[in-house]
């Protein structure tokens, strides 16, 4: 009782829309009707500027971080830190504040890898970084790093969480969807040439 209690509440803070808090109060933005309408660091920084997007990443991030640390802490079973990870990332995608809208997954999936399988999640940030700038387009880095995880797992010692790992990634591509038809259009808009923020 007590696990499902905690994977209930992982869900519930997880759901908590920093995004759309950090663009109304910090530039008076509501991102889910400007930009690409997501409310996720990358819609905040080309809305509201990178040093709000940055914040929006660290509070998306930590929202994955926190519950799957307190998972690994409370018990050795890696079904039950799989559960509290993928909770934490469907919380987020599908938030009940927003009534079941929200971002794209991807600063949520940077936490709880990181706190479930480290050098997992930095070697795909590192990927996503890497494709980010070559390309251009945040979303093609995020799409690398989604496959990246579960590939990452499998060959890095951390079988157990592949699972969840090809979940997360399933549900980042899903998020995407418009993304990648923008990005088969060449119609997915570069970051190098994001319209200058608002004051
Ligand atoms: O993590 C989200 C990013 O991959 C795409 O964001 O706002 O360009 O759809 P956006």
């Amino acid at each position: 009782m007590a696990a499902i209690g905690f994977i209930l509440l992982t869900y519930l803070v997880a759901s908590f829309p920093f995004g759309l808090l950090v663009a109304l109060v910090g530039c008076g933005i509501d991102p889910r009707r400007a930009g690409s309408l997501n409310t996720g660091a990358t819609n905040v920084a080309r809305l509201c500027g990178t040093r709000l997007g940055v914040l929006t990443l660290l509070l998306d991030l930590a929202k994955g971080l926190v519950p799957v640390l307190c998972a690994r802490a409370m018990t050795d079973s890696v079904v039950f830190v799989s559960l509290v990870l993928v909770a934490a990332v469907v919380g987020h995608m599908f938030s009940v504040f927003l009534y079941g809208r929200g971002g794209k997954g991807v600063a949520t999936a940077i936490g709880v890898f990181l706190a479930a399988a480290p050098a997992v999640a930095l070697l795909a940030v590192a990927a996503c970084v890497a494709v980010i700038r070559v390309s251009g387009y945040v979303s093609a880095g995020s799409l690398v790093l989604a496959v990246a995880v579960p590939v990452l797992c499998a060959f890095l010692g951390q079988p157990a969480l592949v699972p969840a790992g090809v979940v997360v990634a399933g549900l980042i591509i899903y998020k995407h969807r418009d993304n990648i038809a923008r990005l088969r259009a060449g119609q997915e808009k570069s970051w190098r040439k994001s319209p200058a923020p608002a004051a």
